[in-house]
């Protein structure tokens, strides 16, 4: 059986026969369909990239319909368990997983880059006391683009190597500069005799105590947190990182666009737009009224649905978990018990099983950060600290694609025709 599609110009008569690579052929191969030999050729249409790879990974698989999802072959639920957050972003970045030697150094590559540069601590004290702090994340990513000036060295990977370093240790303690900035608290500065979770926690929440000394299940909790939100493939902010990243601007600045994209409600603002739903929600006993305004059109169930996983998102079930083992110490975050229902309830409505919408990893993943003492604002920014390996690992892989060009896709424009220039008074 050839590996070819034949494919027949209705309007000419004319056949092609183009290869056919991994389930997929390739978008150039259509150009040579053309009616008139000075036509610009087919094109595939394809809003909002619903079936068309922009890239060949390595990194993360995902299997929608199974309900899979591995970071280079690795299950994720296995890394969940057995790994450590440091230790998969690693494997995200180097493929495989590390040896002793090498996670030590790694560990110490990222600890010894923790601190911030004063001015940016300056920079970060301009923003407004009721800033958002994921606004104020996103513009000071971006700002540490002129912080580190080789960061435009973006073909040289041993510069790469180093702006990795810098954007995985400062971006807890950036967070951690936004959450206090928000509180009105003073910063607290990194203490490298921690763990780079126990570090962030220290930054979020120590006051006056000489040490801060977080809770080992919490700690253990946000780590595993960290593993899932790691990575997820070609997402709408990868996406934005790849797409920004390829015009070889420094890595700082393509963030700041791939943290913008995760900002969104549709997008890493999931988490918190749940919390809104459940507070407007109010009681278990109004779920059903709430169903059925969402079936009639009028808003969405948050959290529910993916535009990969028509299943159950493995990332919800480890996290359904983790949220019995967190509340022990928190105790219960009162909403679960709305959340339970709204899922129970859409799992077995026609609406929701026709559509193939089950829980998303951000379903649960806000009753926990609440439960921790976590603001909502504060969610897409915990979101953000372990996406950045995802969006350096996606980066990089780009860099070292030599199929790889500036991204730039195609339009159909239905747009008027050549016209005159008419002066304003002769407007309609
Ligand atoms: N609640 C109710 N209906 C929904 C939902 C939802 N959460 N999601 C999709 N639908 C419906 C749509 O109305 C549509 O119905 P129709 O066929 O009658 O028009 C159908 O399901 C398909 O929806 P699309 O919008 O075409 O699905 P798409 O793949 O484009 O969207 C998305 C995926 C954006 C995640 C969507 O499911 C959604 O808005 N979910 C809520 C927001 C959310 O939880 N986002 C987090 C995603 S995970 C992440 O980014 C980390």
């Amino acid at each position: 059986m050839p590996d070819t599609l034949t494919i027949i110009d209705n309007r000419t008569g004319k056949k092609y026969e183009m290869p056919i690579t991994h389930d997929t052929i390739r978008a150039m191969d259509l150009r040579q369909i053309k009616v008139k030999d000075d036509d610009f050729g087919m094109m595939t249409y394809d809003p909002a990239f619903m079936n068309t790879a922009s890239c060949i990974s390595k990194i993360t698989y995902i299997d929608g319909d199974k309900g899979i999802l591995r970071y280079r072959g690795y299950p994720i639920e296995q890394l969940a368990e057995k790994s450590s957050f440091l230790e998969t972003a690693w494997l995200l970045l180097h493929g495989e997983l590390p040896t002793k030697a090498e996670y030590e150094q790694w560990t110490h590559d990222i600890t010894i880059h923790t601190m911030i540069h004063e001015n940016i601590k300056k920079l970060m004290d301009g923003f407004h006391y009721d800033a958002h702090p994921m606004g104020m994340l996103i513009s000071t990513i971006g700002a540490l683009s002129t912080f580190y000036r080789d960061g435009r060295d973006v073909r040289n990977p041993e510069s790469r190597q180093k702006q990795i370093f810098r954007l995985i240790s400062k971006m807890p303690t950036i967070a951690a500069f936004a959450y206090r900035h928000s509180q009105g608290k003073p910063y607290v500065y990194p203490d490298n005799s921690l763990s780079y979770i126990s570090n962030f926690m220290s930054m979020l929440w120590k006051m006056t105590e000489p040490k801060y000394e977080p809770h080992p299940t919490l700690v253990k909790a946000l780590d595993i947190l960290f593993i899932l939100h790691a990575d997820h493939e070609q997402n709408c902010s990868a996406n934005a990182m790849r797409s920004i990243g390829s015009s070889e601007i420094d890595p700082y600045s393509a963030m700041a666009g791939a943290a913008a994209a995760l900002y969104g409600p549709l997008h890493g603002g999931a988490n918190e737009a749940v919390l809104h739903m459940l507070d407007e929600i109010g009681t278990k006993e109004n779920v059903p009224d709430f169903i059925t305004k969402v079936k009639g059109g009028s808003g969405r169930l948050m959290g529910f649905g993916h535009r990969v996983y028509k299943n159950y998102d493995p990332r919800a079930k480890v996290i359904k978990r983790l949220a019995d083992e967190v509340f022990e110490v928190t105790g219960r975050n009162p909403k679960l018990d709305i959340a339970l229902e709204l899922e129970k309830i859409a799992l077995e409505d026609e609406y929701f099983i026709k559509r193939k919408l089950y829980p998303n990893v951000d379903f649960y993943s806000g009753l926990i950060y609440q439960a921790m003492g976590f603001p909502v604002e504060m969610f897409a920014v915990l979101f953000s600290i372990p996406r950045t390996v995802g969006w350096l690992a996606q980066w990089n892989e780009m860099l070292n694609d030599n199929e790889q060009k500036i991204a730039r896709p195609r339009q159909i424009y239905l747009g008027h025709d050549t016209r005159d220039y008419v002066v304003m008074s002769k407007r309609g």
